[in-house]
């Protein structure tokens, strides 16, 4: 029986797959404002994989032979016009995505896997809605295309029994016919699994309504110096404040260089999104006694950038953050709590352009011995501390999402 190439039978079932998953993340991208910075970018370098995944397998097309079409007809014009769909959606998918980043009033740049920077398109700011409909249109019209796809292979393969389906598989097996299907569905499941775990413990937010970020792992959350078998760790964990005293002064942590502070706040149904490069922070606290934590951040207002050159000219002046009179800003908690296995939050004194109110922080601490990981996250309601107080302030979302992760070791 003839087939398609290996090379197109690989790209048809990888791309695929990787379509369940953008789609499954793109959904959720919207809901996760700050918190989905990092699957925003990876969102952005599977897409553009798939655009030249798909550039290839329209090479291929060309190079390598492909088997002769079963059906004429009706029947198989509409099978062809489904393939042609089948690629305008593979294409436009990752082309109205890449056109709409490019538009966006703040253009946050994007670096595919972290390495290689994406230009931005020179198109005109005024195409950016019809790019993000187009985004959002396209993914359905591609599910509705992918499911007429799917009944002509089941018609095929079931009533036609005339063996379609192993033209685009590379042998005749049921593990087969099974496996390379159930990869969509795959692509699919590993975009809700990597999404930021919900909320924890109601109670936690019924004082705290902010952001909440992954607990870490109970196992990974012991004190530096506790060396309990697991279960009685994980017991350890969830009740901190309970368990024993703590045997001498709580260690005080270094942080480690390449850390980040970074903010994100709506502005007219976009993003802006930037973070400090200056900062330092003198933390005091056994993670198992969490209440004798003492916490100070310092951080250095005009080290703000959102990587564009006008707005950061105007971060710094009175509009924002008034940075001649209030050159830095400082966040002081006295005593933190466990809100469950390696999470907390700590209730303490943010001080910004001269005015102290009370800001709560969650964070979660992971890793062993004398080194944690911390990541962490607190809402700003920037109004109370007369940020962003000026004519081209009208669009700023009254709550700006402030995100930190960084290392810090044991002294
Ligand atoms: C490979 C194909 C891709 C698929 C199937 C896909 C699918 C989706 C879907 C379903 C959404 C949610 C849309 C909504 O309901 O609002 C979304 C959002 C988004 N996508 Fe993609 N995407 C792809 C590629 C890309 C690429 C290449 C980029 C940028 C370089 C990108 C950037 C975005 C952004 C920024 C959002 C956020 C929501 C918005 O502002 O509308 N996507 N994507
Ligand atoms: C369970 C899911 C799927 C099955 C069983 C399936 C099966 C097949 C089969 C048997 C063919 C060959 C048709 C022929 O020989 O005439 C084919 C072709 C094709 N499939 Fe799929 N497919 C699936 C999912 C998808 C998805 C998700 C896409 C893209 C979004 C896609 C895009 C295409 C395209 C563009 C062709 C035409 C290839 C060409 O001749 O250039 N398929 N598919």
């Amino acid at each position: 029986m003839q087939r398609y190439s290996r090379t197109a039978i690989f790209l048809h079932w990888a791309i695929a797959a990787l379509l369940a998953f953008q789609i499954s993340v793109g959904w959720a991208l919207d809901d996760l404002g700050a918190r989905g910075f990092s699957l925003f970018q990876l969102h952005k370098s599977i897409g553009i994989t798939v655009l030249l995944l798909t550039l290839l397998r329209v090479a291929v097309r060309y190079w390598k032979p492909r088997p002769a079409k079963l059906e004429g007809g009706w029947q198989g014009a509409l099978a062809s016009a489904v393939h042609v769909g089948l690629y305008a959606f593979m294409l436009g998918a990752p082309l109205t995505g890449w056109a709409l980043v490019s538009t966006a009033k703040v253009k946050v740049p994007t670096l595919i896997f972290g390495t290689i920077p994406l230009p931005h398109m020179p198109l005109p700011a005024d195409s950016h809605a019809l790019a993000e409909n187009g985004h959002a249109l396209l993914a359905w019209l591609g599910i509705a295309l992918f499911l007429l796809h799917v009944a002509g292979a089941l018609r095929h393969h079931l009533l036609m029994r005339d063996g379609l389906i192993w033209r685009m598989m590379p042998a005749r097996s049921p593990l087969l016919l099974v496996g390379l299907p159930a990869l969509i569905l795959i692509g699919f499941i590993a975009g809700r699994a990597i999404l930021p775990a919900p909320r924890p413990a109601p109670a936690a937010q019924a004082t705290a309504p902010d952001n909440a970020i992954e607990p870490a792992n109970a196992a990974e959350a012991q004190a530096p110096n506790a060396a309990l078998p697991a279960d009685d760790a994980a017991t350890n964990a969830t009740q901190p404040a309970t368990a024993e005293e703590p045997a001498g002064p709580p260690p005080t942590w270094t942080v480690q260089p390449g850390g980040r502070i970074g903010f994100t706040v709506g502005n007219d149904g976009d993003m802006i999104s930037g973070s400090f490069a200056k900062w330092t922070a003198a933390i005091v606290m056994d993670p198992d006694h969490p209440d004798s934590a003492d916490i100070k951040v310092t951080i250095d207002m005009a080290s703000a950038s959102v990587g564009d050159a006008y707005k950061d000219g105007m971060l710094p002046g009175d509009e924002f953050f008034g940075v001649a009179a209030h050159p830095t800003a400082t966040f002081v908690a006295k005593g933190a709590q466990a809100t469950g296995p390696g999470s907390y939050r700590a209730s303490g004194t943010l001080t910004l352009r001269g005015v102290s109110k009370p800001q709560t922080i969650r964070f979660t601490l992971s890793g062993k011995d004398a080194t944690r990981k911390v990541l962490g996250n607190a809402t700003i309601a920037r109004a109370a501390f007369g940020v962003g107080n000026g004519d081209s302030s009208g669009g700023l979302a009254p709550q700006v999402a402030v995100t930190f992760a960084f290392t810090a070791r044991r002294k």
